[in-house]
């Protein structure tokens, strides 16, 4: 019987493992280098970290389940809030702002389709402490800074909830009915959102000036929404807004205002942000991150301090990352035991593992560990396109030497374990 992958997830090859491996580490080293530390959390959690505010999309594709105690548990469908639960457990008294980062796989019930799966990762920073302008703008300098590692161009798109929140609650809509029109604007159901707020009774007049602000788009967008007297200017959310704008164009990262951004999530307070692959190559999922200010550390039991955040979908950008070849690690040197049939062989593989350690300094290399004769080994050597095979054999045993195989050009030659060393080296280069 032939057992398949579970429906939405993969299996990476090693190919494709040290592709992302490569992306991941330059993805790390510039989180590290803007002062962000590495964080875990687990890949289960009890349901109701997740009940409490995410909101219903998220709540629709949740892997739940009862372990063998009773306890409701959910795979986690995002790391926003087990970080912010990991804080309030554990962090509540580093010094502020607390900033990490992490890449952890996502579980969410999901109809798979092309960069849509059921299981895929993300790799996501937040600042814990602080949602000030100079927080936001960080976020996205960094997220900008991340792609930039990678060597991906893409869209960044700002928008701001609080905005479109604020507008609803001072039409006295309740925060329910608030996070259904979010969720609406977020899916781009137009027809549904104008339907929705006609049936909850949402004057005409806030309902066709939401409408306005969520197209508000582009350049000097938001300077004209606010003459059109969409937006007041005493409002902390535009003056917020004005700042983040500001700072993002001297931290030189080009964006688009769109207050159409209002994310799937609910916990979102402030600035929203969701940048785009824009060459095609991802089809209908070109979402490739997603961030925001929010407040979720007192939901959780902490203090109620806001915090601003993002998550790369890495599975994504692994799609869109081309891996510069000189990039890749040489699979190198295979080093060969020499054994004679009949005989006791353990010398020459002890030599052989010995030779093998050596040169693992600095390059990689195997040895053979199937007990094959030699024209087997080379043949192994051969397929996984080795540079190099090193034989040792009695005779090399003997002369305190091993045998050193281009096999490039087929060449052998015999010299000592430091020559073969310096030859190595110096062709890998
Ligand atoms: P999100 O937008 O739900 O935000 O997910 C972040 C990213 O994960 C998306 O932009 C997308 O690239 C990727 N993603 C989501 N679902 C899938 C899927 N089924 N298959 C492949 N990739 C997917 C969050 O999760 C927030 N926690 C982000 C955040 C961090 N906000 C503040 N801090």
């Amino acid at each position: 019987m032939r057992i398949e992958r579970a429906r939405g997830t993969r299996d990476f090859l090693p190919r494709e493992m040290r592709k992302r491996r490569i992306m991941e580490a330059r993805m790390r080293e510039i989180a590290e280098r803007w002062g962000y530390e590495e964080i875990s959390t687990p890949t289960f959690e009890l349901a109701e970290l997740f009940t409490l505010k995410s909101g219903d999309a998220i709540l629709k594709e949740m892997y739940e389940f009862e372990d063998k105690g009773g306890r409701h548990l959910a795979l986690r469908p995002e790391l926003t809030a087990p970080v912010i639960r990991m804080y309030v457990n554990e962090l509540k008294m580093a010094s502020k702002p607390t900033k990490v980062y992490y890449i952890g796989n996502c579980f969410r019930y999901e109809e798979p389709q092309k960069a849509r799966y059921r299981e895929f990762w993300q790799f996501g920073a937040e600042i814990i402490g602080s949602d000030s302008p100079e927080a936001q703008a960080e976020i996205i300098a960094l997220a900008h800074a991340i792609l930039q590692s990678v060597g991906i161009t893409a869209e960044v798109h700002v928008g701001h909830v609080g905005l479109l929140r604020e507008r609803l609650r001072a039409a006295k809509v309740e925060e329910e009915r608030i996070n259904t029109v979010m969720r609406l604007i977020d899916k781009g159901e137009r027809e549904e959102l104008i339907h929705f707020m006609n049936e909850i009774g949402v004057e005409h007049h806030v309902v066709d000036e939401l409408l306005r602000l969520i197209d508000v788009q582009g350049e000097d967008a938001l300077q004209a929404a606010q003459a059109d007297n969409l937006i007041a200017s005493a409002s902390p959310a535009f003056k917020e807004l004005e700042m983040l704008l500001e700072l993002l164009t001297y931290y030189n990262v080009a964006y688009t205002l769109n207050l159409g951004i209002a994310r799937g999530l609910d916990y979102y307070t402030g600035m929203v942000f969701e940048i785009y692959e824009v060459d095609g190559s991802l089809g209908a999922q070109n979402q490739i991150c997603g961030g925001g200010s929010y407040r979720l550390a007192a939901l959780f039991g902490g203090d109620d301090v806001p915090s601003t955040g993002f998550a790369f979908g890495f599975d994504r950008l692994a799609e869109i990352f081309r891996l510069d070849e000189h990039a890749m690690p040489r699979g190198d040197v295979v080093v060969v035991p020499v054994r004679e049939r009949d005989q006791d062989n353990r010398e020459v593989v002890k030599e052989a593992i010995q030779v093998a350690s050596t040169l693992r300094e600095f390059v990689r290399t195997q040895v053979d560990v199937m007990n094959r004769s030699l024209s087997a080994q080379l043949s192994y050597a051969n397929a996984i396109r080795a540079s190099f095979a090193v034989l040792v054999g009695k005779n090399e045993l003997k002369e305190g030497k091993v045998t050193v195989r281009d096999l490039t050009t087929g060449m052998q030659e015999r010299m000592s374990l430091e020559d073969c060393v310096g030859r190595i080296r110096a062709t890998l280069r």
